[in-house]
Formats: structure tokens, C-alpha cells, sequence
């Protein structure tokens, strides 16, 4: 963590990367403008690691991996760092739980909340806890952050009730410690996984439930401990023998053995006539088919694969019987935009296809250019306020509800899951 610091560039690196949470809307408050200036990141950072890394507006650095590489424990980009910060709308004097540690947001925390406020971050792994004491003892933060080693599902109980707690790790449930540790008007900031799509969500209690104010784009490391989800993977193989692997994290088929040689078997194309400009943010269909389309699963191949020749393939697919779809986009230079398409293999290629291609279309209807909100009821809350249409998903210790504001007047989508 000890390394040679050109101080003065990292203080104009650190200024210009302010001005840029700024200009692109991460940054909102004075408060965690000042934090952001005063916090020096290369001290929670590995030691080699590239100023320009350590001053990026996107960049993650990861510091530990498992056995099969996946990241397990990073230090978040700034951008997102930034984002949460203002979603947990931060105030001088409030108590903050941080789950999912590493010493740097944990110190933009304690400069938010002053020294009348309270800062306790927690992490479920060992190395983690001492990797953040020591930053934050190098960088003067360890009087003002407490860290300790604790499974996010339980919180801290002895230190609640917080007025915010921001998760900073993938969580497929809302852990019921979270919202006890939580004061009736207080924030709750947590990257949901919601059938493997994620949106941080920013979250206001309102009593028994929880009201989204606001969310952010951003991938998290996976939850371990208690609250991990495990995923159903069905492995195939494609007519060059690469290996192509679907994942559900809910609604996997019951009978997988149906797609056994899905991939060399009859195929169908469509194309959806819906097209995006280049360099636009499409990232709300993923959310779509992920609450709508029945079958929804992520799709991964390995180099190689002969799945798509000429068109980009989207790591996105659904399964109907015994048919695999999955999203591509073409090009369509004359309009200076993709368009949408989507392949299908199997004995059911048609069936899956259609389905596909009918939930892209009902986004372009109904979901493009509007952001849907959340709400979560709490097993044993008062649902009576639900509406009979609304269209949830069951978690754990409750049920989350998505609103997409063009609904209301459009034609429901016919997904039913
Ligand atoms: C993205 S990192 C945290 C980044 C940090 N907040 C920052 O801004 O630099 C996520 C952390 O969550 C931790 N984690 C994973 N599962 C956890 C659990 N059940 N309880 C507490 N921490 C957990 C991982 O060990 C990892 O260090």
C-alpha cells in the first residue's frame, strides 16, 4: 500500500477527476465534492497501481480474485463510488454502515459525515478488514471509521440504527438485518440483482417497505457468505464443439435435457425492425427481458464459438421448450444505428424467436426513454397497498415491484414471470 506518490500530480488528477463526477452528473453535493477532493485514492489502492488507473472515472482495480479468476474484492470505480454517495443523500452527523469494505469509500464517508457522525464498514473477508485498517491508518481515516470482519446478512446490530447503509457488493436478496438496522426515514443503497441484471438502487424506508428514489448502471462483485445465490448452469456445445453455457438465476427449465443438441439443430433468424443509435445506452432492455421475458438467461461461449459469423451476439437468451434464442444487433449504416435481431436454434427455434423478438419490441413501446422505480415489501408487511396488476419478483424475505411509468398506459407485456 507504501509507494512513491507524485503528490502534486495525483492533487490535479484528483481535481480534474471532480470536475468530471461533476460534468456527468455523479457528483450533486458540495459535500462529497469536498470529499472527493480531500481523499487521496492512491492510498487504498495497490501499490503499482497507474495513477491514471487510480484517477479513472470508470475504473475498477480489482485486488483479489478465486480460484477461477472471477473478481472477488475490488475497489469500486469513482464514478459509482460518487453516485452511491449522493443516492445515500448523506448529511453531517448521520450514522453510515458501508457492507463490502476496501478503506476508500469508507474515508469518503467519515468526510461526508463529519466528525459527529459514525462510520462502520464491514467486510466478510479477513484480508480485506486489514488491507482497509492499514490504508485508512496510513491516511489518517482510522479514527473516524470503525472496520470490521462480519457477514453482510447480519449487519451490526450493536451499532444500529443507521440513517443509511450502503451495500457495495452484488446482493440477490434484501437481508431482513438491513432493514431492522434501518431508521424508519433512513437509506438504503444496494446493487439488486434482479434475474441476473443489476441496478443500484437507492432506496427510502417508508415504514414496513422501501421506496426507490433513484438508480445507477454498475456491476458489483458477487455476495459470499450467507446471502450468496447460487446459479443453474446448463453447459451445450455449438456444431464447432465450443462450449456455450446459459445461466438462470431464476426459472431455469425443468427439463434441461430437451436442449440437448440445441445448438445443431434447425435455426431461425429475425430481424425486429427496432434500431439504436451508436454509442446509445441500451442497458434498460436487459432489465426489461429480465423481468418480462419467461426463460431469461445469460449466455457466455468460449472464443471460438460459431454461434454468431457476421452480427455482434448480446450475452442475453431465452429458452422456450426445446428452442435457445438469443440478441444480436446488425449494422444499418444508412441510419447510423443497429438494429436488433435475434437467432434461434432447436426444435422450438420459431417459438423462442418470437418470443424474443416480441419483448424487444414491447421495450421499444413501453420501456425506452422512461426509468422504471422499485418498491420492496418485506415478508409480513402490508401488501393491501399493492396493485393486483403489479408485476413482481419474489426474493428471499419479500417481493420486489417494478413500475415502468409507460405501462400505466401501454398494452401489458405478455411475459409472465
Ligand atoms: C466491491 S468490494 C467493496 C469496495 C469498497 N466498498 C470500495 O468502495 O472500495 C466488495 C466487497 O464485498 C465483500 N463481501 C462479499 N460478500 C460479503 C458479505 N456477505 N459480507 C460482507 N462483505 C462481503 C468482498 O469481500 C469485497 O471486499
Amino acid at each position: 500500500m507504501v509507494q512513491m506518490v507524485d503528490t502534486d500530480r495525483a492533487a490535479q488528477m484528483r481535481k480534474a477527476l471532480v470536475a468530471q463526477l461533476r460534468d456527468q452528473g455523479k457528483i450533486l453535493s458540495d459535500t462529497v465534492e469536498q470529499a472527493f477532493l480531500r481523499v487521496p485514492r492512491e492510498g487504498f489502492m495497490p501499490a503499482d497501481t497507474d495513477l491514471a488507473v487510480v484517477y479513472g472515472y470508470d475504473k475498477p482495480v480489482v485486488t483479489k480474485r478465486d480460484a477461477q479468476d472471477q473478481a472477488m474484492s475490488s475497489v469500486s470505480a469513482a464514478y459509482i463510488q460518487a453516485a452511491m454517495l449522493e443516492l445515500a443523500q448523506l448529511r453531517p452527523g448521520m450514522r453510515v454502515l458501508e457492507v463490502g469494505s476496501g478503506g476508500l469509500n469508507a474515508a469518503y464517508i467519515a468526510e461526508v459525515v463529519g466528525p459527529e457522525g459514525r462510520v462502520v464498514s464491514i467486510d466478510i473477508d479477513p484480508e480485506v478488514i486489514d488491507r482497509a485498517a492499514t490504508a485508512l491508518d496510513a491516511t489518517g481515516y482510522s479514527i473516524r471509521v470503525r472496520v470490521l470482519v462480519a457477514d453482510a446478512e447480519h449487519g451490526v446490530p450493536d451499532e444500529a440504527p443507521f440513517d443509511a447503509i450502503i451495500v457495495t457488493v452484488g446482493a440477490w436478496n434484501i437481508a431482513p438485518a438491513w432493514l431492522h438496522q434501518l431508521q424508519p426515514d433512513g437509506l438504503l443503497v444496494v446493487p439488486l440483482i434482479m434475474n441476473y441484471v443489476t441496478r443500484v438502487i437507492g432506496f427510502r424506508r417508508n415504514g414496513d417497505h422501501l421506496i426507490s428514489t433513484a438508480t445507477e448502471i454498475a456491476g458489483f462483485v458477487p455476495m459470499q457468505g450467507e446471502g450468496s445465490r447460487p446459479h443453474k448452469h446448463i453447459e451445450l456445445t455449438d456444431a464447432t464443439g465450443c462450449k456455450v453455457t446459459l445461466s438462470f438465476d431464476s426459472g431455469a427449465p425443468s427439463d434441461p435435457a430437451q436442449l440437448d443438441g440445441v445448438l445443431t439443430a434447425g435455426t431461425a433468424e429475425s430481424w425486429s425492425g427496432i434500431t439504436i443509435g451508436h454509442g446509445v445506452s441500451f442497458a434498460d432492455l436487459h432489465l426489461w427481458l429480465a423481468w418480462f421475458l419467461n426463460g431469461f438467461c445469460r449466455l457466455s461461449a468460449e472464443q471460438g464459438t460459431d454461434l454468431t459469423a457476421k452480427e455482434r451476439w448480446l450475452p442475453f437468451a431465452a429458452v422456450r421448450g426445446a428452442g435457445l434464442a438469443y440478441l444480436m444487433l446488425r449494422d444499418v449504416p444508412q441510419d447510423d444505428a443497429a438494429e436488433f435481431g435475434v437467432r434461434a436454434y432447436g426444435g422450438d427455434a420459431k417459438l423462442a424467436a418470437a418470443a424474443l423478438t416480441e419483448q424487444v419490441q414491447a421495450w421499444y413501446r413501453a420501456g425506452r426513454h422512461t426509468v422504471p422505480t422499485f418498491t420492496y415489501w418485506p415478508t409480513g408487511s402490508d401488501h393491501s397497498r399493492l396493485h393486483a396488476d403489479a408485476k413482481v419478483m419474489d426474493k428471499t424475505n419479500g417481493t420486489i415491484v417494478i413500475s415502468w411509468p409507460a405501462l400505466v398506459a401501454a398494452d401489458s407485456p405478455s411475459g409472465d414471470h
